[in-house]
């Protein structure tokens, strides 16, 4: 049986190594968080694309075994690395992709393949991943082992797209990589989709959410202006959305989140910056208008406060959603923290509902409190930041004396859009 060590059990990583495990490999999934792999040591899935039920179905099988212990990644064939690629100050941080290319090397036999996943610039895996390989394991890229770049398209809590069915892209460092990161696929999805080289699998990622970061602060810059123009934005887009041909649908919301849009576009950035001497203008605008959105939020609470003679120091706030994105418990990078932040500066009272975000992600002063009819009602201001379909709408309006709907999910009097 073939072997597979998944390094890094995240958002990407576990259900990558799950489902190679139901496909017939052998995986290790190996994570330095010792605290994950407890978890999923007893069965307990963290992601919601993975059921637990799924989890333990493999676990049983002993198809496959999470570990935070280095030498269980010795003998693998292939090896695919998903750990996280953040910014510090703004600059790509690469010291986890650096960590797990040295886990790897000092495994790596002559013949196994290594390919990395995780999202960064153009140039990463050939000048960063295949010297530290090469390095700690005194073989030689290509004529020793295979190494590829294979970007993720996961859509966290989405019901149609997922692992097995989203095409995947994949390239190699010369025609024999290519061949044996596209067979490797091959047996867990149901499309590749190969290119010639690294550098372009990389930039296809970071073209994908380039492309949507710049269309999302299109239309909030919209929004912000359809609003002070006395202009019903969302009706705009409902009617541009009728076009069959040239459109694609867009939303204006409370800002990005999440570990893709608001860092993926400047490793696009910042290697521009650095090998050509440009700025890239188009993302840093976007990150403009985009990161403005949270103190648009605010603003608008402000002067719904205002008209009814009242300030934001005191007052009640209750906010609906903390998560990034709808129907999931991933509050990283989310403009809910920023909303949190500015109305505590401006001395507010913050609550909030999110029933799958954990404590440990919200800020300490955060009431966490349940959408009883009681806690809307003694709110002045209600925000509706992430839209979960578990919310009770019809209970919200009834009781919400003022709500702020920044996903354009409810129709009422009492409700204002972005
Ligand atoms: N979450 C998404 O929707 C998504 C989508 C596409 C691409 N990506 C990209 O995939 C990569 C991973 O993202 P994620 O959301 O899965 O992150 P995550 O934080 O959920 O998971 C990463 C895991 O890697 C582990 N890790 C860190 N360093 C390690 C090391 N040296 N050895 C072993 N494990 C290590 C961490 O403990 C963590 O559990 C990032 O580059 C991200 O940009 C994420």
């Amino acid at each position: 049986m073939r072997r597979l060590v998944v390094v890094g059990q995240g958002y990407v990583g576990l259900p990558l190594a799950v489902r190679a495990a139901e496909t017939g490999w052998r995986v290790v999934g190996f994570d330095v968080d010792g605290r994950r792999v407890k978890h999923l040591l007893a069965g307990e899935s963290y992601v919601e694309d993975v059921a637990s039920s799924r989890l333990a179905a493999v676990l049983a099988s002993g198809r496959y075994r999470p570990s935070t212990e280095a030498r269980d990644v010795a003998g693998f064939d292939v090896a695919v690395v998903t750990v996280p690629t953040p910014l510090a100050e703004g600059n790509p941080d690469l010291s986890f992709v650096e960590q797990a290319a040295r886990t790897l090397a000092r495994f790596l036999r002559p013949g196994a393949t290594v390919i990395l996943e995780s999202t960064t610039y153009p140039g990463t895996t050939e000048e960063l991943v295949g010297p530290l390989l090469e390095e700690g394991s005194g073989l030689t890229v290509a004529l020793d082992f295979h190494l590829g770049y294979s970007p993720e398209r996961i859509d966290p809590g989405n019901p149609v797209w997922g692992v097995h069915n989203t095409p995947k892209v994949v390239s190699g460092v010369d025609a024999a990589s290519l061949a044996a990161v596209r067979d490797f696929y091959a047996g867990i999805v149901e499309e590749t989709v190969a290119v010639s080289g690294t550098r372009e699998a990389e930039l296809t990622k970071l073209l994908e959410n380039t492309f949507r970061h710049v269309n999302i602060a299109l239309v909030n810059e919209l929004a912000m202006f359809a609003a002070d123009l006395g202009i019903d934005v969302w009706e705009a887009i409902d009617a541009a959305s009728t076009k069959p041909f040239g459109f694609m649908r867009f939303t204006p919301g409370p800002g990005v989140g999440g570990h893709c849009l608001p860092i993926d576009p400047s490793y696009l950035s910042w290697r521009v910056r650095r090998s050509l001497g440009h700025s890239f203008r188009f993302v840093e605008l976007a990150n403009d208008v985009n990161d403005h959105m949270p103190d648009y939020v605010v603003r608008r609470l402000t002067m719904a406060l205002n008209r009814r003679r009242r300030a934001v120091n005191g007052s009640r706030v209750l906010l609906l959603g903390l998560a990034y994105k709808r129907n999931t418990g991933d509050a990283r990078e989310s403009p809910a923290e920023a909303i949190v932040d500015r109305l505590l500066r401006l001395g507010a009272e913050v609550r909030a509902v999110d029933p799958y975000v954990v404590e440990e992600h919200v800020d300490q002063r955060v009431a966490r409190v349940e959408a009883t009819p009681e806690e809307l009602q003694a709110a002045d201001a209600v925000v509706l930041v992430t839209d979960h379909d578990c919310f009770d709408y019809p209970a919200i309006v009834a009781n919400a004396a003022y709500l702020l709907d920044t996903r354009h999910r409810i129709t009422a009097g009492t409700v204002e859009h972005l």
